[in-house]
């Protein structure tokens, strides 16, 4: 069943992308929710643009609503903001399908979209940072924002109605009937927003910040990213959350990870937990047998310390723990948020011993010394290990204390 077509209110604009309701699993990011990838239809007096396209198995819907749209002979443009094969997979279809279009985009996308298809017979417009575009009564300004998330990502502005396609950042993985934010209630739409902006973005942080800075002095009164809701109302309380995500600016928050098999190191996470606690902080306690690692960035994302324990499992950490701290050493940089290792043994401390090494390979701010137990923690354990999330609590305080001091500044 094809989705509805929809317009961008008071601007000649239509949404042409495709909802992928069933997706659960997008390289790993667990999509509770589904997704889409947006695709616009951009009606100048004169020239008309396609922005974007759609993941390759959703290319036919995509297809389908641009010919209700428009002659496809009458696309001048198809304008590629990012080279993701999830948006740009069906530009093939869209090439074939409108023979009188090129393909707008900067010179890298060109070069990557050659390594991804075949481009022999592909017309092209080769745009630089800043260029503009004229469709008649429309313009499109291009604006290169480098490392958000790709080298070659870029932005594209609708001067005329204030529209910036923002391609992948402010994007939700959200598979939705609706299209904009005003269709839903802001704590769910933050939800999404905050659990993509963890697991896609969060390294990003400091080339979000200049691709935002960039386009700062335009007027905005809508951003249409490429996953997710459109965005009208809730341009500023975004902004001021990618403020603070961009910035890694925690809330008062110690979350402790950790993997076990009979419930030792279960103990001293226990513990840990009420020593972080009994610091002021909130503390989120997560097993990583059943916490996915989607679940993971999204509660590191804003923790101002954490904690990661395992047990020893021959010779090594468990997988789990592995998997999580593969996931984070991608994503934390700077891992300057204090963090604590512990784990139960039963005969050498190898467990452990693999972990730390993980956390010094990504330069990991470790506060207290790692506490290890033999099999069960003895009583002293215990007591380590609640003196040691107390002292990781107030390190994360501080933290937290620094963060903010550094944004009032
Ligand atoms: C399959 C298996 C492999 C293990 N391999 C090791 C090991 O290589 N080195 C070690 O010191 N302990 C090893 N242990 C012992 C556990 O680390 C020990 O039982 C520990 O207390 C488990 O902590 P937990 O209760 O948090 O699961 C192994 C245990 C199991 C079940
Ligand atoms: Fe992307
Ligand atoms: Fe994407």
């Amino acid at each position: 069943m094809p989705e509805l077509l929809q317009k961008i209110p008071n601007a000649p604009v239509t949404w042409v992308g495709a909802v992928d309701w069933n997706v659960r699993n997008f390289h790993g990011y667990k999509t509770s929710l589904g997704s889409s990838y947006n695709a616009y239809i951009v009606e100048g007096s004169e020239k008309v643009a396609v922005i974007d396209s759609v993941k390759a198995p959703f290319s036919s819907e995509l297809m389908d609503k641009v010919k209700q749209v428009v002659d496809p002979a009458k696309v001048d443009y198809i304008v590629c903001n990012h080279a993701e094969p999830d948006h740009s997979g069906s530009i093939k279809d869209l090439v074939k399908l409108c023979p009188n279009a090129k393909v707008v985009t900067n010179n890298l996308c060109k070069k990557m979209l050659g390594m991804m298809n075949d481009t022999a017979e592909w017309q092209w417009q080769v745009v630089r940072d800043q260029d503009e575009l004229s469709l008649g009564d429309r313009t499109l300004k291009f604006i290169t924002s480098p490392m958000v998330h790709w080298p070659e990502s870029m932005y594209s502005y609708l001067v005329e109605d204030e529209i910036l396609f923002s391609m992948d950042s402010f994007g939700q993985h959200f598979a939705s009937s609706k299209r904009f934010d005003t269709d839903y209630e802001w704590p769910l739409l933050l939800r999404q927003m905050k659990e993509y902006y963890a697991n896609i973005l969060m390294l990003f942080g400091k080339t979000i910040q200049r691709a935002v800075k960039k386009v700062a002095g335009l007027p905005i009164k809508v951003v249409a990213p490429a996953h997710g809701l459109i965005l009208t109302d809730r341009i500023p309380d975004v902004l001021a959350k990618y403020d603070d995500w961009t910035h890694l600016r925690p809330e008062k928050k110690v979350v402790i990870l950790y993997d076990t098999m009979y419930d030792s190191t279960e103990r001293m996470a226990r513990e840990i937990y009420r020593g972080a606690a009994d610091a002021g902080c909130e503390v989120k306690l997560l097993r990583l047998r059943e916490n996915d690692l989607t679940k993971v960035a999204d509660e590191i994302l804003d923790a101002a310390g954490w904690a990661i324990g395992s047990a020893t499992l021959n010779e090594n950490m468990m997988p789990t723990v592995g998997a999580a701290m593969t996931y984070l050493k991608g994503l934390l940089d700077p891992a300057d948020k204090p963090v604590m290792s512990f784990g139960s043994h039963g005969w050498n401390g190898k467990g452990v011993d693999e972990l730390n090494k993980m956390l010094e390979a990504m330069k990991a701010n470790v506060v207290t010394e790692t506490i290890k137990s033999k099999f069960r923690p003895t009583p002293e354990d215990v007591e380590k290990c609640y003196q040691a999330g107390l002292e990781l609590g107030r390190k994360a305080l501080e933290h937290y204390e620094s963060k903010h001091t550094e944004a009032a500044e």
